[in-house]
């Protein structure tokens, strides 16, 4: 959360924005479950998502469901 608001951008977007933006996009799931693993950039902006080494496949997945549910 240092670098994600669940609604305000951070250094990264509100997780809220990202669930807007990936709304009914069955292929999202997967393809930020990899990006917030192995980290990445160009989506928002320049500034990149770190790769989170240690994080399971297992968390990574369900860190972005819950991000893609609203972040509630
Ligand atoms: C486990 C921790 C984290 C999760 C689950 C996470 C999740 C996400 C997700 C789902 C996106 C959207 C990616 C896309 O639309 O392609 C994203 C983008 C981003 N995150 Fe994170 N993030 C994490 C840690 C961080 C940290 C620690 C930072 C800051 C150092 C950060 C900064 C960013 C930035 C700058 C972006 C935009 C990247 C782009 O434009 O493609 N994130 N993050």
């Amino acid at each position: 959360m240092a670098c994600h608001g669940v609604s305000a951008k951070v250094i990264g977007p509100g997780f809220r924005d990202v669930a807007a933006r990936y709304a009914g996009d069955t292929t999202a799931e997967s393809r930020l479950v990899v990006k917030v693993k192995s980290g990445g950039t160009g989506a928002w902006g320049a500034v990149p998502t770190p790769a989170q080494p240690l994080l399971s496949d297992a968390d990574a997945r369900t860190l972005v469901q819950w991000i893609l549910a609203g972040a509630k």
